[in-house]
């Protein structure tokens, strides 16, 4: 077969420019997934990692996205190559043959899982071990039901997604695997109510949320889970994928609750950051009962790659280097991870910060999304506003991290085990310095990235940024146009009030005046949205002028005995307790947004009046009916206020 033009080597490979390789990304593999790495500004190439440190660009950087846990120990680390050194030149696949590297694998697995877990299952991925976990479960039990947990991560084959508590992923591959069924998170009596109704053959379960945002279960969750599973016969997988093998201070997360499950899922760090490499560990009573005998022994346990000699090299010598000196690697993990969180939770003063969580070295900040704009814009900031402080990071302080997969707005940190408090003392600084500068750059990057993300050129993209930029940065920016037209419809007020009163009874001109203060409310709403311009000001003053405007006209209305006092008083009332509630919410950095009823009501009233003052009599029905529109917003902003101080705690 002649060589094919263009075909590339190895060596060519390792030796391409940046933006080749993104050609090639956008060309042959995932278009989007490059625009991704780019808005994020995530585009380098690294080509030399130790350690906790990874390099591109002449540049180090501190890994702290641990390539989600899979960097357990560290990269590259020496005793690992040393072992896949050890089996080269062993065949790395031959399946039909006894593997002395498969058996100790599996024997040490046996010795460092909790309680009975004897038998391992080999494969490549986390999802192929929750696949194999699933399948067991139901051939053990003979029982097909699979209960999981609402906001969990197993994984994306089908049937890892099936128990994925995540619509996101579910939705587009539907229809998944029949019988699986949710329950809350950390719900120990939902769990109980539903192994109860039906019979199951396994709940699944992580002990701590990694995807799901870092999500840590209610102490004694997981003992209760494992009484409730007994109790109806069902089968305990604990997915342990992301959280074992040292990663937050023990060697599996469930012993820190002494529960011993009857299938654990491991992958990730198993492979030593080195190889691909997933197991399950299960035991014996349920594997007997599932694969035991010759004609069901390969139903299940075989896959192509399962076990390959550099798999279980570096498999064994990260199992050992993590138990030698009594697992002091392990117990090292949970005082840096304490160290760690106890530094983070100084974060917490900063409003925008909403918490931070985690055990050992696994550990999450929940940020609070600044509203920093209406409409579009502030939709990207409200789903990539944790992506935008991990580009910060990198790109200002080369630390790496990145956002759970279910839940953006939480950035994890999950540094090797080796990592040094040094490090960690710098990660927490660095965070703290975007919070204290008030990711200024963040939200400029962001701007630019925002821009671009919704297709504008070039200007757009600047201007966007520069808006972003303007708010934070220079007070006389306020003087805006939406704040102008504010500040106009204030001056109107004065001369409505004046045209009313006069002698000369203008209502006419009285009609006009107020016909264009309502344009202007509506026009400020509008270019402030086309701007993504929402300032101080503009939050602060537009609702108290727009409700100025209203009770002049109405005040006015009453005293010309144009509309009867108890409607006044109806709308009074309703903008009174609406004013009041929404300064307190803002106060309090809860925002009670405006609805399409009550700005409609607004609306009426205004139009209402327009035609009331030219003694159109349609306007006096318009009127009765915006009392009556005034009546029922008011009762919603009250429900609604409310709900938004309970969720203030
Ligand atoms: C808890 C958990 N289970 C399963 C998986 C799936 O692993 P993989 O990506 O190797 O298929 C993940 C991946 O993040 C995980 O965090």
């Amino acid at each position: 077969m002649p060589v094919k033009d263009g075909l590339i080597t190895i060596d060519e490979a390792l030796e391409a420019s940046k933006e080749q390789v993104k050609e090639w990304y956008k060309k042959y593999f995932n278009p989007s997934f490059e625009l991704i790495l780019e808005l994020a500004e995530f585009d380098a190439i690294y080509d030399k990692a130790d350690g906790t440190t990874v390099y591109a660009d002449g540049q180090s950087y501190l890994d702290f996205l641990g390539g989600h846990g899979a960097v357990g120990i560290s990269h590259n680390h020496p005793e690992i190559l040393a072992s896949i050194q050890k089996v080269m030149g062993r065949p790395n696949i031959l399946q039909a043959a006894l593997s002395p590297l498969t058996a100790a694998l599996a024997k040490n697995l046996a010795l460092i899982t909790p309680g009975d877990l004897e038998k391992s299952f080999f494969c490549n991925s986390g999802a192929e071990a929750v696949e194999g976990a699933l399948k067991i479960a139901r051939a053990a039990t003979g029982r097909k039901k699979i209960i999981y947990a609402e906001n969990s991560f197993h994984g994306k084959t089908f049937g890892a997604l099936s128990a994925t508590g995540k619509k996101k992923y579910q939705n587009p591959f539907k229809p998944l695997v029949p019988e699986f069924e949710a329950v809350p998170f950390g719900d120990s009596e939902a769990l109980e109510q539903k192994l109860s109704q039906s019979e199951a053959a396994a709940f699944i379960v992580e002990p701590i949320q990694g995807e799901g945002g870092i999500i840590l279960p209610p102490q004694g969750y997981l003992k209760e889970v494992e009484r409730i599973c007994r109790k109806y016969r069902t089968l305990l997988i604990m997915d342990e994928i992301q959280t074992g093998l040292g990663r937050t201070g023990k060697m599996f997360a469930c012993e820190y609750e002494d529960v011993e499950p009857d299938v654990i899922c491991l992958a990730k760090a198993l492979g030593g950051a080195a190889v691909p490499m997933g197991a399950y560990v299960v035991t014996d009573k349920v594997w007997q009962r599932a694969y035991g005998g010759i004609d069901r022994c390969l139903i299940h346990t075989t896959t192509t790659f399962g076990g390959t000699a550099w798999g279980c090299a570096a498999a064994l010598a990260t199992i050992n280097v993590l138990c030698r000196d009594s697992s002091r690697l392990i117990h090292e993990a949970k005082d840096k991870g304490e160290y760690f969180l106890t530094e983070f939770k100084k974060l917490d003063k900063f409003d925008v910060i909403k918490e931070t969580r985690g055990k050992g070295l696994m550990i999450g900040v929940e940020f609070n999304q600044p509203r920093i704009a209406k409409g579009k814009i502030n939709q990207l900031f409200k789903e990539y506003f944790a992506q935008l402080v991990v580009s910060q990071l990198r790109n200002k302080y080369n630390v790496l991290s990145v956002y759970t997969l279910n839940n953006p707005n939480v950035i994890r940190f999950m540094p090797p085990l080796t990592v040094n408090k040094e490090d960690i003392a710098y990660t927490v600084s660095s965070l703290e310095k975007l919070c204290l500068e008030g990711f200024s750059g963040t939200l400029i990057a962001g701007g630019m990235r925002a821009g671009k993300q919704m297709g504008g050129g070039n200007d757009r993209k600047q201007h966007l940024s520069q808006s972003l930029h303007d708010q934070l940065a220079n007070p006389l920016e306020e003087i805006n146009l939406p704040n102008l037209l504010t500040i106009l419809r204030l001056f109107l007020i004065p001369v409505f009030i004046y045209l009313v009163l006069s002698p000369q009874n203008r209502l006419d001109l009285a009609a006009l005046t107020l016909a264009i203060a309502g344009a202007t409310d509506w026009l400020d709403g509008f270019t402030a949205r086309r701007l993504g311009k929402v300032t101080e000001f503009g939050t602060f003053f537009d609702p108290l002028v727009d409700r100025l405007l209203i009770f002049s006209v109405l005040a006015l209305g009453f005293i010309k005995e144009i509309v009867p006092l108890w409607t006044v008083m109806v709308i009074f009332g309703r903008d009174i307790f609406m004013i009041l509630g929404y300064q307190y919410l803002r106060a309090r950095k809860k925002k009670l947004s405006l609805t399409f009823l009550g700005k409609g009501t607004t609306a009426l009233i205004a139009v209402s009046f327009v035609l009331l003052l030219l003694k159109i009599p349609l306007g006096l029905w318009l009127f009765y009916l915006s009392v009556l529109l005034s009546f029922v917003s008011g009762l919603d902003y009250f429900r609604k206020g409310l709900g938004k101080l309970r969720g203030a705690g």
